[in-house]
């Protein structure tokens, strides 16, 4: 039988997220500076088909509009992020106010539609003038970031209770400075270690803040997860899994709950304290309000001799001939209950949001509708598995769907459409799809 939003209690805060570069565009307009994206993008062969952020769904122009259809929708909650480099185009220095300014518009017109705000201080647009000074690999990123989060609250703390301080610090690092298939490409262990703990400091740094200069605040972080399982019950498979999931799953929140890094597991990552000055240990803890969880697959892994610091890779959905989304991920919602679960069972851990959780599939337009119907039966399944981990006394108090619009989707460009609401780019057009019509029925 499928369930009713009353299944969940009325305090259950229904929801959906954005962030900033993937949605807004204007990139450089009134007075914003470059962010890494902005720069990243511009180089050959990174982004499918060199895509790039600059309009995206122009939603800085027609938040209006966009607004009035969530609202339309019946949505309530709405997880956007702030582009820092809008607030200030250099960082840190001098506020840009038609940033300040635009931010106030979605603020205002969402308290009087109805819908709560929900801000993300960083997902992902550094500042390209901060990068250039190391960006996350510099320890004075928690200044830098300290500074922008209290303008932040300063200026829109009066309206907004609801914040998280970091969307995904895990991806942002790996991808962005080990990996480097996201900005800003930086390839390396040492970058990806100092940048870790950097982006764990700023963590819990940027809560701080927050609740001292708005002691009544929500405050929250987010964190990528995935539900772990080795390929065989080798022992060897059994040690990969573990070493995958202290980086997928355990990095982050270990050292914000006062446990200080898992770094058993990998040796590789002992190299971390290098980048440790004596208090920090305890400046990474911090009581959170709640802890926003994202989840999209699960992985499952095998041990991998040649692959250095881990030997462990992961069995991909096409190589399993399992069921995958757009984005080449298994369609497994039982991940999500894994994981509910699994972050419940840590000590002390505060409410748990779902912050993130959707799917990409190959949508067409057909005599102007979506007919999404994979994407739909997903939510469903995994509004299922949120309900079952709650029934089993996880504290999960939200889920917010990724996501609103189609938008740009980093590496992987306009390609994958995780949209409850179909965008055209060349038209700018907007289509509720099935899955957004049913997401407004069952939010009525
Ligand atoms: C998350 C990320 C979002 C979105 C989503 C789908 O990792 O926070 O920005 O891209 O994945 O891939």
């Amino acid at each position: 039988m499928l369930l009713t939003k009353d299944a969940f209690g009325k305090d259950f805060i229904w929801g959906v997220s954005t962030a900033a570069y993937q949605i807004e565009g204007a990139h450089d307009l009134d007075g914003k500076g470059p962010s890494i994206w902005d720069i990243f993008v511009q180089k050959r062969n990174k982004i499918f088909q060199n895509h790039k952020g600059d309009i995206a769904c122009d939603f800085y122009n027609r938040y209006i509009d966009d607004l009035q259809l969530m609202h339309s929708l019946n949505i309530r909650n709405y997880r956007f992020s702030i582009a820092w480099s809008r607030i200030l185009p250099n960082g840190i220095g001098e506020v840009n106010q038609s940033g300040i300014d635009f931010y106030n518009r979605l603020i205002n017109l969402s308290l009087e539609l109805g819908i709560t705000p929900w801000v993300t201080l960083y997902h992902w647009d550094l500042p390209h003038n901060l990068e250039q000074k190391g960006g996350w690999t510099n320890r004075d990123i928690k200044d830098w970031f300290s500074q922008y989060v209290a303008i932040c609250v300063t200026n829109f703390g009066d309206r907004v209770n609801h914040w998280m301080v970091l969307n995904e610090p895990t991806v942002f690092s790996a991808a962005g400075y080990f990996f480097g298939v996201h900005a800003p490409g930086k390839r390396g262990i040492d970058y990806f270690l100092a940048a870790a703990h950097h982006a764990a400091l700023s963590q819990a740094e940027g809560a701080r803040i927050i609740k001292s200069l708005r002691n009544n605040s929500i405050v929250g972080t987010t964190f990528s997860c995935s539900h772990v399982e080795p390929f065989t019950n080798r022992e060897k498979d059994i040690i990969a899994a573990k070493k995958a999931d202290v980086l997928l799953n355990r990095l982050f929140i270990e050292p914000l709950l006062g446990m200080g890094y898992p770094t058993d597991e990998i040796k590789a990552l002992k190299r971390i304290e290098k980048y440790m000055k004596p208090n920090d240990e305890k400046e990474l803890s911090f009581n959170m309000d709640f802890i926003g969880i994202q989840n999209y697959t699960r992985e499952i892994i095998k041990h991998a001799l040649f692959v250095p610091f881990l030997r462990a890779k992961i069995v991909t959905a096409k190589q399993r001939k399992v069921e995958m989304t757009a984005m080449n991920w298994e369609v497994y919602p039982a991940s999500m209950y894994h994981v509910l679960k699994k972050f419940a069972a840590y000590p002390n851990i505060p409410p748990i949001l779902v912050t993130e959780n959707g799917a990409a599939f190959p949508d067409k337009v057909e005599n102007g509708g979506v007919e999404d119907s994979r994407r739909l039966q997903y939510l469903q399944q995994i509004i299922q598995q949120v309900h079952r981990a709650k029934l089993e006394g996880v504290d999960v108090k939200g889920y917010f769907i990724w996501t609103f619009l189609d938008n740009f989707e980093w590496a992987e460009g306009y390609e994958p459409r995780f949209g409850l609401v179909h965008v055209d780019f060349q038209t700018q057009k907007r289509i509720v799809k099935s899955s957004g019509k049913w997401y407004a029925d069952f939010l009525k």
